[in-house]
């Protein structure tokens, strides 16, 4: 039987540059996608996944980050005291259980792959989850899980290691990290090759990785050497493809929609789409929209 995934790691210490000035004091991780932090999107995401722990990958600046999954206690007293029931018992359904949140500094952004080599002693040896918490995840209507609970699926049905895609255009795979297909499952796969950023034309593929995995332990050990890649950063493509000729990996076509919260575009579309999931938001917003688009 495979090991539960428990853990699962947040890389959240890189700079945000895409997201001047938005991004100087604030972490983009704490910029909101309707009324919550886009990183409490993704920790709901892995709690719905079945995580117990949430280990964080900070860096300077981030300590607002621990305060949010902390209790506020002046702010619940005067809830409690003003009569804010509803509000009061929100803030603490969000709350992680006491010791289920760890946090560690990476100190300095030399990339991904170094971000999650920083959670090693905490994870320890079990496989465990990565979530990046810029890409905020909608399942479809029809499957509802979001992305992580597609990747469990998965991961419970081949073991090893998995990792989420989605389709992008062709004429767009040169920006992203893409996979090659072997065996086909349909909505699973087995990944036999990775590229990060191939040069235009060369994808094998038009299918991207999200943001979503899940790995074995032993990838600390092949990040533990701390080879450099593209952009002389430590890059967690090239780890993985490193531990593909020791553990297999899946890939998961995730049946639903991932908004990448750390460009403008994917952020501003985030927060609509959200929106319009939201019974409460959805019918006046959709009445504003139809006004600014002038189809009213
Ligand atoms: P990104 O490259 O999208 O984040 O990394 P970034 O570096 O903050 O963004 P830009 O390019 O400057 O705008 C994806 C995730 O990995 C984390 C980031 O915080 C983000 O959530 N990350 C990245 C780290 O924790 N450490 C790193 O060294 C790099």
């Amino acid at each position: 039987m495979n090991k539960p995934i428990r853990k699962a790691v947040l890389p959240v210490a890189g700079l945000g540059t895409r997201f001047l000035p938005a991004t100087k004091a604030v972490p983009k991780e704490m910029l909101t996608v309707v009324d919550r932090p886009a990183l409490q999107h993704v920790v709901e995401e892995a709690r719905e996944a079945g995580i117990e722990h949430f280990v964080f990958v900070t860096g300077r600046n981030k300590s607002v980050i621990e305060d949010h999954f902390d209790m506020a206690y002046e702010l619940e007293d005067t809830l409690k005291r003003r009569g804010k029931e509803k509000e009061f018992a929100a803030l603490m359904a969000d709350l992680p259980k006491a010791g289920a949140t760890s946090f560690t500094r990476q100190q300095a952004p030399l990339g991904l792959g170094h971000a999650v080599w920083c959670a090693r002693d905490i994870v320890g040896d079990e496989p465990f989850a990565v979530l990046l918490p810029d890409m905020i995840t909608m399942g479809s209507k029809t499957r509802q899980s979001r992305c992580l609970a597609q990747c469990v699926a998965a991961y419970e049905r081949h073991g090893g290691n998995i990792i989420a895609v989605e389709e992008v255009p062709w004429e767009e795979t040169h920006q992203y990290g893409i996979v090659s297909v072997g065996r086909d499952y349909g909505d699973t796969f087995e990944i036999t090759g990775m590229v990060e950023k191939p040069p235009k034309g060369t994808a094998p593929s038009n299918l991207y990785i999200t943001g979503r995995y899940i790995l074995l332990p032993e990838i600390f050990a092949i990040l533990d050497k701390g080879e450099t890649g593209a952009g002389g950063e430590i890059q967690l493509t090239d780890g993985m493809i490193k531990l593909m000729a020791q553990a297999p990996f899946h890939g998961v076509r995730f049946d639903g929609r991932t908004y990448d919260c750390g460009m403008k575009l994917g952020f501003l579309t985030a927060n609509v789409a959200f929106a319009l999931a939201r019974p409460d938001i959805a019918p006046p917003l959709r009445e504003e929209l139809k006004r600014l688009l002038g189809t009213n």
